[in-house]
């Protein structure tokens, strides 16, 4: 098909493409021209296990049997260091880096009293760092070159709340908000940050989502498309939120009320207008910090 969108020329790494949504991730893009790297440790789920480059492996012959390229990293995206060699890796073999798909991630849920440091830290580590390190070892390319196009995965679970998950909330949620950053800091550099919001069926989440991940065949290809096209040249939009599940794609936002504008509060205000402070009639989708404090000048003006 002529009008298809391609990435010939262009280097793709995608961390923790060992398996479920990565792998998926990575074929589409190796399948449209894009050289991969595909990073993945091949731990468990839970992130322990001596880790095993075989499921990175197995992912590049399958790219390779299709006829394009890849190469495997086993490097751990939770420290600096490690992370920087997965950039490396993408150079050594490929000269350049355009596309950065943080993707890794493991699970070590329990309910907030039970929650210790040896569930919640490395949680922090593999998700919120892991994605931190890796986008900074390619940034300065990605400022040279002025061209980047960076996607990080973040999870319902952050972003709305899910029961159990306090440690994988709280990094899937701080990736929002590096996101927001990056995408403020990469615009004149022609580099884009989004957000991806996924649900599949993944060795992740198969007994989290019982029959669901069947009835709604929840398969990773399913979400790819919508990576694929924030990885893209032609991406239009930066610093969003997309979530994506079983061929449902959707933009998630976080908005702000209209609320109420009193030069005089009092608590008593506060608690007689709270239904008006909660209203969303009218709402807005503010794009920085600024545009959140320009609704302050705006409530003055309309005053
Ligand atoms: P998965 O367990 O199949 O994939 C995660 C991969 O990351 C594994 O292959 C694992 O070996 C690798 N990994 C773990 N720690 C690593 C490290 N330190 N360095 C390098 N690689 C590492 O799970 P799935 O479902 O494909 O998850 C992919 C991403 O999507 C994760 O960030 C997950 O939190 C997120 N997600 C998935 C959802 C789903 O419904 N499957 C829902 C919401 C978010």
């Amino acid at each position: 098909m002529s009008n298809e969108l391609r990435y010939d020329g262009k280097v793709a790494i995608i961390t923790g493409a060992g398996g479920g949504l990565g792998r998926s991730h990575a074929l589409l893009l190796a399948s449209r021209g894009a050289k991969v790297v595909v990073n993945d440790l091949g731990g468990s789920v839970d992130g322990s296990g001596s880790g095993s480059a075989s499921p990175a492996e197995k992912v590049v012959a399958e790219i390779k049997a299709a006829g394009g390229e890849a190469v495997v990293d086993s490097h751990n995206v939770a420290q600096r260091e490690s992370a920087a060699q997965i950039i490396k890796t993408a150079l050594d073999n490929f000269g350049r880096v355009d596309i950065v798909i943080n993707n890794a991630g493991i699970l070590r849920d329990k309910s907030f009293r039970n929650m210790t440091p040896e569930l919640f830290d490395p949680v922090m580590a593999v998700h919120l760092m892991g994605t931190v390190w890796v986008t900074q070892a390619a940034w300065e390319l990605m400022r040279e070159q002025q061209y980047g196009r960076i996607i990080n995965t973040s999870s319902a679970a952050g972003i709305f709340g899910n029961f159990g998950q306090t440690n994988y909330g709280a990094a899937k949620m701080g990736i929002v908000g590096f996101t927001n950053v990056i995408a403020l800091e990469g615009a004149k550099y022609n580099i884009k940050a989004n957000v991806l919001a996924p649900g599949a069926k993944t060795r992740m989440t198969t007994d989290l989502m019982g029959p669901m991940a069947d009835q709604f065949d929840m398969d990773p290809a399913q979400v790819s498309p919508i990576v694929a096209y924030l990885a893209h040249e032609d991406c239009p939009v930066s610093g969003e939120i997309y979530s994506a599940a079983a061929g449902r794609v959707g933009r998630i936002f976080i908005g702000a009320t209209k609320g109420i504008f009193d030069k005089k509060l009092t608590l008593e205000k506060i608690r007689d207008n709270f239904d008006k402070i909660r209203d969303e009639t009218g709402y807005t989708v503010p794009h920085n910090a600024t545009e959140e404090m320009g609704l302050l000048f705006q409530a003055m003006n309309n005053q």
